[in-house]
């Protein structure tokens, strides 16, 4: 069974890392599909995204990571997977998800969603929260895994050189002292 996990993964966080390796172990193939939304401005590009969920997924023979644009249940039937795989966090992930699912069934009564409740560590965990942190010159190495940090602290101590181009990125922080920045932005000099 082909199981297809949408979503925005702007970016990929270590909760999605950890529904991708179960999801993995459940199904014969997961397809992580990164929805191309016009509406959206997002962090990082689809192909940014594409890449930085490949490096994250690359222990997983049976993951295939892509990109889609339109309705989901019509991916998936082009995909030829019977499951949409989502996680589900709390109660007010509940809604949502419930919703979004009655929807894709009146869409497409083929097509199944699947809920992995996800691990307790990642419960307060979203791709929003880690933009949150990270904007506000905060560590995120605990919530998503290193590579995609590394990307991060890149994107925004560019924004803030553009803004500011006669400061050190360390001063990036509004709360925070230097010294509880990630190391790669105490020690680059812009
Ligand atoms: O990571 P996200 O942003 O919570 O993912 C939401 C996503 C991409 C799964 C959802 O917005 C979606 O499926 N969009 C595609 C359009 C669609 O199929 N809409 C009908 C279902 S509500």
């Amino acid at each position: 069974m082909i199981a297809i996990y949408p979503g925005s993964f702007d970016p990929v966080t270590l909760g999605h890392v950890d529904i991708i390796q179960r999801g993995a172990k459940l199904f014969e193939r997961v397809i992580v599909a990164v929805l191309r939304n016009p509406n959206k401005t997002p962090l990082f590009s689809v192909q940014q995204r594409i890449e930085q969920i490949r490096q994250a997924t690359q222990h997983l023979p049976n993951v295939e990571v892509d990109s889609f644009d339109g309705l989901t249940v019509n991916y998936a039937q082009m995909r030829q997977a019977q499951v949409l795989l989502r996680g589900l966090r709390a109660i007010s992930d509940f809604e949502i998800e419930l919703s979004m699912a009655h929807t894709n069934k009146t869409l497409s009564t083929q097509i199944e969603t699947v809920f992995l409740a996800t691990s307790n560590e990642y419960s307060f965990l979203s791709s929003s929260v880690v933009k949150e942190i990270a904007r506000f010159g905060g560590s995120v190495n605990h919530l998503v895994p290193p590579h995609v940090a590394l990307d991060i602290y890149q994107c925004y101590a560019h924004k803030y050189q553009v803004s500011n181009p006669n400061k050190t990125e360390a001063t990036l922080s509004l709360n925070n002292s230097p010294t509880e920045l990630p190391l790669e932005i105490q020690q680059r000099e812009v």
